[in-house]
C-alpha cells in the first residue's frame, strides 16, 4: 500500500503541534504522502484538542465540512487523532461516520489500523493509554525552521479541578535524558538556532536521579549558538534553586510562562493548583530578583464554578501587581470527567463572559505599557522570517520584532527599537554584521565533518 495522500489539520497546543511532526514522520516511513491541499487526499487527519469545549466545536464542525467530501470520493477516510478521539469516540464513530479514532498514545499504528480499515471497511479504534513516549521518533517538521520544540514529557498528574488533559492524555511520563540530548543535539546539526522543551509540566521532568535542572545543564552545554526555552512550568513546583540554576545557564532565555489561573486563594484551593496567590507572587518576586529583566506570561481563567465579583477583583489585583508581559485569558469550560464539573454554583454564562471582556481590557493594557517599555531598547534578535520588505525576529525574553530590511534567516543581530505600532515592535540594526560568527565557524567544521 504505497503512495497513497494524507492531509492533516492540527488543532491545539503546542504539543499537538509537536505530536503532528511524529505522525508526519510514522506515515512518512510508512510511505504516505502528505499533501496541502486537502482535495488531494485520500486520508484526512484531524488532530484534535479538548481543553476547552470550544475546541471541540470547531473541529465538529470542519469534521461535518470534509464528511460531505466523501459523496465525491467514496473511499476517503476520515481520521480523528488525538484527545478529542479519545474523549468522543462513540459520537465520532455514529454521528460523525469517522473511520479511525486514534487516541494520543496509539499513533504509532496509524499505518496498520489505516491498512485494517482497507481490508474491513469497519471504524478502526484504539485509544488505550499505553505510557507511549515516542523515543526514537524525530518529528518531521515541514518548513526548515529555526526554532524547534522538543517533547520532553507526556500526560499530567496533576488533576486540576477544571481540566480534561490527565484524562485525554493519560499519566505523566517522562522522556529518557539520552534521548533528549540526541533531539537536541540534531536539531542543532539541522540548523536550529533556539529550542523549546515542551510538556505539561516540565519541572516535574526526571529520568532516574536526573531532574529539570540537571536536563537543563545537559542541553546547555551542547555546542553551537541556539536559546533554550521551555514551557509550561506549574507554579507549585518551581523554587529559588530554580531560578539561581536558569540564571547560570548560557543559553537560557529570560522568559517564562507561569499559568496563575486565580488570584483567589478560594478558587485556587478549588482548582487544586497547590499554591496561593502569595506563594505565586513571592516566586515572581525571586525569578525577578535574581534575574533581572525577566519575563512572565500567564494563563488566567474566569468563571469558574463559584467564583464571586470578590474573588475576581481579587485575580484583577494581583494581576495588576505582577504586570505580565501577556496573558492567554479564558473562560472556564464545562469539561467531562473533571472534578469542576460537580462544584456549584456554577456561574452565569453572561456574568462569566462581563468578567472575560473586563479582564482582557485590563490585561491589555498592562501588555502594551510593557510593549512601551521596550522604546529605545537595545536588544539581540534571532531572524524568523523573511517576507518582503520585512524581516521578523525575536528578542530573547520573546518579543517579536519587525525590521525593515532583508536580514539572513536563522542569524542574530543587535538592533534597537525605534518604534511601537500597536503591540508591534518596530527595530533598526545596530550592526549590520550578525553577532553569529561564531556559530558560522561551527558549521563550517561540521560540514567539513559531514555531518
Ligand atoms: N476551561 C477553561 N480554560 C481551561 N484551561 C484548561 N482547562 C480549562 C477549562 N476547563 C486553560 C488553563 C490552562 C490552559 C492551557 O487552558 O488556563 O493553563
Ligand atoms: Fe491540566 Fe493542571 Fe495538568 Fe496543566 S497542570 S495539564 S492545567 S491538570
Amino acid at each position: 500500500m504505497c503512495e497513497l495522500k494524507f492531509y492533516i489539520k492540527v488543532y491545539g497546543c503546542q504539543m499537538n503541534q509537536y505530536d503532528a511532526g511524529v505522525i508526519r514522520r510514522i506515515m512518512e516511513e510508512s510511505n504516505f504522502i502528505e499533501v496541502s491541499d486537502v482535495k488531494e487526499a485520500d486520508i484526512i487527519l484531524v488532530l484534535t484538542c479538548s481543553v476547552r469545549s470550544h475546541a471541540e466545536i470547531r473541529a465538529l464542525g470542519q469534521l461535518n465540512f470534509w464528511r460531505r467530501l466523501k459523496y465525491e470520493k467514496p473511499g476517503l477516510i476520515i481520521g480523528v487523532l488525538g484527545c478529542m478521539a479519545q474523549n468522543l469516540k462513540d459520537l465520532l464513530i455514529e454521528k460523525f461516520n469517522v473511520d479511525l479514532v486514534v487516541g494520543s498514545d496509539q499513533y504509532r499504528f496509524l499505518p496498520k489500523l489505516i491498512n485494517e480499515y482497507y481490508k474491513t471497511k469497519l471504524p478502526q479504534v484504539a485509544t488505550e493509554f499505553t505510557m507511549e513516549n515516542y523515543e526514537h521518533i524525530i518529528p518531521k517538521t515541514n518548513n526548515a525552521s529555526v526554532v524547534g520544540y522538543i517533547s520532553i514529557m507526556r500526560g499530567c498528574n496533576n488533576y486540576c479541578s477544571y481540566c480534561i488533559v490527565p484524562y485525554v492524555r493519560g499519566r505523566e511520563r517522562s522522556k529518557s535524558l539520552s534521548q533528549i540530548v540526541t533531539e537536541a543535539e540534531s536539531l542543532i546539526r539541522h540548523g536550529v538556532k533556539e529550542i523549546t522543551l515542551i510538556g505539561q509540566n516540565v519541572l516535574a521532568w526526571h529520568d532516574n536521579n536526573a531532574d529539570f535542572l540537571t536536563l537543563l545543564k545537559e542541553i546547555d552545554q551542547l555546542d553551537g549558538y541556539y536559546r533554550l526555552r521551555f514551557l509550561t512550568s506549574h507554579p507549585k513546583d518551581l523554587t529559588v534553586k530554580h531560578w539561581e540554576t536558569f540564571s547560570q545557564l548560557k543559553k537560557f532565555c529570560p522568559y517564562i510562562h507561569l499559568p496563575l489561573q486565580s488570584g483567589s486563594n478560594r478558587i485556587l484551593a478549588l482548582m487544586n493548583r497547590g499554591y496561593t496567590k502569595e506563594e505565586y507572587l513571592e516566586k515572581v518576586m525571586q525569578g525577578r530578583q535574581i534575574i533581572p529583566d525577566l519575563v512572565f506570561t500567564t494563563d488566567v481563567m474566569v468563571g469558574f464554578p463559584t467564583e464571586t465579583d470578590d474573588d475576581y477583583k481579587e485575580t484583577l489585583d494581583l494581576l495588576g501587581k505582577i504586570k505580565f508581559d501577556f496573558a492567554y485569558m479564558f473562560k472556564y469550560s464545562e469539561r467531562p470527567y473533571t472534578k469542576a464539573q460537580k462544584i456549584t454554583p456554577k456561574v452565569d454564562a453572561k456574568i462569566a463572559q462581563e468578567r472575560l471582556i473586563r479582564l482582557i481590557e485590563y490585561q491589555n493594557k498592562i501588555t502594551k505599557e510593557r510593549i512601551n517599555s521596550y522604546l529605545n531598547k537595545e536588544c539581540e534578535i534571532l531572524v524568523e522570517f523573511y517576507t518582503y520588505p520585512y524581516s521578523k525576529g525575536r528578542t530573547k525574553d520573546n518579543k517579536m520584532v519587525i525590521i525593515k530590511d532583508k536580514l539572513e534567516i536563522g542569524e542574530i543581530y543587535r538592533c534597537r527599537i525605534t518604534n511601537i505600532k500597536g503591540w508591534t515592535l518596530i527595530g533598526e540594526i545596530i550592526d549590520k554584521s550578525n553577532c553569529n560568527v561564531q556559530n558560522k565557524v561551527y558549521y563550517i567544521e561540521n560540514l567539513k565533518e559531514g555531518l
